[in-house]
């Protein structure tokens, strides 16, 4: 089948005449970085080279055992099953097939002759390797101008295939890393859209003055660096607003450092705050401080109260001057750091009696964000319980949950000296322990109950006469029982000592639904 005509004198001179034709196509090669560009270069010199009519190249797609065509020199495209033809039988064996006359031979498909109106004559095909040897298509040349591809053909064209081979695994890496760059990039800023989403101004709940007018100030501080001071008591969200602040900001995509005062005792503090050197003597490890970790974005200094007047003059000079120095050290690093600073201490007090500096005070307070005590916000409280009780039910996976009007009346009532962090964990332990739907007075914690009997008692007493008092004890009572009883009538006016109809009387008295 395979005719080989040649003298091997003659042979010689061919190769040495294309030497100069096979490097040029080396170089051009090397410089094309566009895969369909150097595809069809190599095909097109592949045809010149070897005095062929057309060349192709085909991919095989392992998952449908098919091969198509990426190369063909009229652009037709071609796809079929690779177990047909003798393209099929080199990529199957991965063998250098040559062969003449393709009728002769049993393998070939006539189909695509059929299809493409081309007739073949002469075929010399040659599998494509990747690096690890596995076949990944074919490259062949058609109908040699007079009669049979030779050896030599078949050595350049293999030579060629390396180069084909080549380009083809890089292109793919080169089309996956893309892709996967894009998945990453995707992924990131999918992810930076949660963390500015869950640190959001939306998520400062309460639709008090008080809080719609913390909400407009994050809005108007966030987008400047200037420091910006929180105060208020434990528990009101003055780290929330600081971190909403941050992520608001030009910053937010630099680090957000927060650092505890008062959890660091002041031996440590300069050390943590500005780094230490490397020390050879003591063996200490170069560590940066949370000034330099925090560059470009935003520092939260929490419980500012708690600081030494030490550490308080330390941090004075870098707000003043813009730069840190390492403990230890002689270089001086500029740091663009926004400070937010918070604390629940009154630091007028703190000055007054000498342990917080004045200067440092209007350095930190150039804005001052004042957080509510929630027992200053009662309207806000609904809000936030239900929020509460959502989130943790959805997080624990457990079916929502209600306040009974008896237990939100109550939850208003108390002074909540945790102010809204104690207001979340008492909703976390509601869904927690409560296995019912709704929630009533008596599943609240003794103290929010407790303080709620003693006040609504004191309260009737001193302002009002004593049948308004009665009145009122008597409607509070009703309702409470109605409450335990789970609106039952019957059984709330046996609980009551009443007859059904006296209850529903008093009930109507006093526009009980
Ligand atoms: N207005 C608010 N809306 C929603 N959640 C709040 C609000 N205020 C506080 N919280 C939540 O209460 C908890 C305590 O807040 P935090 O910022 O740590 O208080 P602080 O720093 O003042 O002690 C956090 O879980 C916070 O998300
Ligand atoms: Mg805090």
């Amino acid at each position: 089948m395979r005719s080989i005509k040649r003298s091997i004198s003659h042979q010689q001179s061919q190769l040495g005449e294309k030497l100069p034709t096979i490097l040029k196509i080396c170089q051009k090669i090397n410089a094309e970085r566009d895969l369909a560009a150097l595809l069809s270069l190599i095909a097109r010199e592949a045809t010149r080279l070897m005095e062929a009519d057309r060349s192709s190249i085909f991919l095989l797609d392992r998952e449908k055992l098919e091969l198509w065509s990426i190369v063909t020199l009229n652009g037709e495209q071609i796809r079929f099953d690779a177990r047909l033809g003798i393209t099929g039988a080199a990529a199957m064996t991965a063998q250098t097939i040559n062969v003449e006359d393709a009728y002769e031979d049993p393998r070939f498909y006539k189909k695509i002759d059929a299809r493409t109106g081309y007739r073949t004559r002469s075929m010399l095909i040659v599998p494509l390797r990747n690096h690890e040897g596995e076949v990944i298509g074919t490259f062949q040349v058609l109908n040699k101008k007079d009669g049979a591809f030779t050896i030599d053909d078949e050595e350049i064209l293999q030579a060629l295939a390396t180069h084909v081979a080549n380009a083809i695994e890089t292109a793919q890496l080169v089309e996956e890393l893309k892709l996967h760059r894009e998945q990453l990039l995707e992924e990131n800023t999918q992810l930076w859209k949660e963390v500015e989403g869950r640190f959001s101004t939306q998520n400062i709940l309460g639709t008090s003055p008080q809080i719609q007018s913390v909400v407009r100030l994050i809005e108007e501080v966030s987008d400047s660096s200037v420091n910006v001071l929180i105060t208020g008591e434990s528990g009101t969200g003055k780290e929330l607003v600081a971190k909403a602040i941050h992520y608001n900001s030009s910053r937010a995509r630099n680090p957000f450092v927060a650092l505890n005062c008062a959890a660091v005792p002041e031996s440590l503090m300069e050390s943590e705050l500005f780094g230490i050197e490397k020390g050879v003597a003591t063996g200490v490890e170069r560590r940066i401080g949370k000034f330099e970790e925090a560059n470009g974005g935003t520092l939260f200094l929490d419980e500012i109260g708690d600081l030494s007047l030490g550490a308080q003059a330390k941090i004075l000079r870098v707000l003043q001057e813009r730069v840190i120095e390492h403990v230890g050290g002689r270089k001086e690093i500029s740091a663009d750091v926004r400070i937010l600073a918070a604390t629940n201490k009154d630091l007028d007090a703190e000055i007054k009696k000498g342990n917080f500096r004045k200067d440092l005070y209007y350095r930190l307070k150039v804005v001052l964000i004042e957080m509510p005590p929630l027992r200053e916000i009662p309207e806000d409280i609904p809000l936030l319980a239900n929020y509460f009780l959502n989130k943790h039910s959805q997080e624990m996976k457990k079916e929502p949950k209600k306040l009974s009007p008896g237990a939100l009346r109550c939850l208003m009532n108390y002074a909540w000296p945790g102010n809204v962090r104690e207001l979340e964990n008492e909703m976390k332990r509601l869904v927690v322990l409560t296995t019912r739907r709704v929630i009533t007075e008596e599943d609240l914690s003794e103290v929010i109950r407790n303080i709620n009997n003693k006040k609504t008692l004191l309260g009737l007493m001193p302002t009002r006469s004593l049948k308004d008092a009665v009145e009122e004890l008597e409607k509070h009572l009703i309702q409470e029982a109605l409450e335990r009883c789970r609106e039952n009538q019957r059984q709330t006016a046996k609980a009551l000592g009443l007859s059904r109809w006296g209850l529903i009387k008093k009930m109507k008295r006093y526009g009980i639904k």
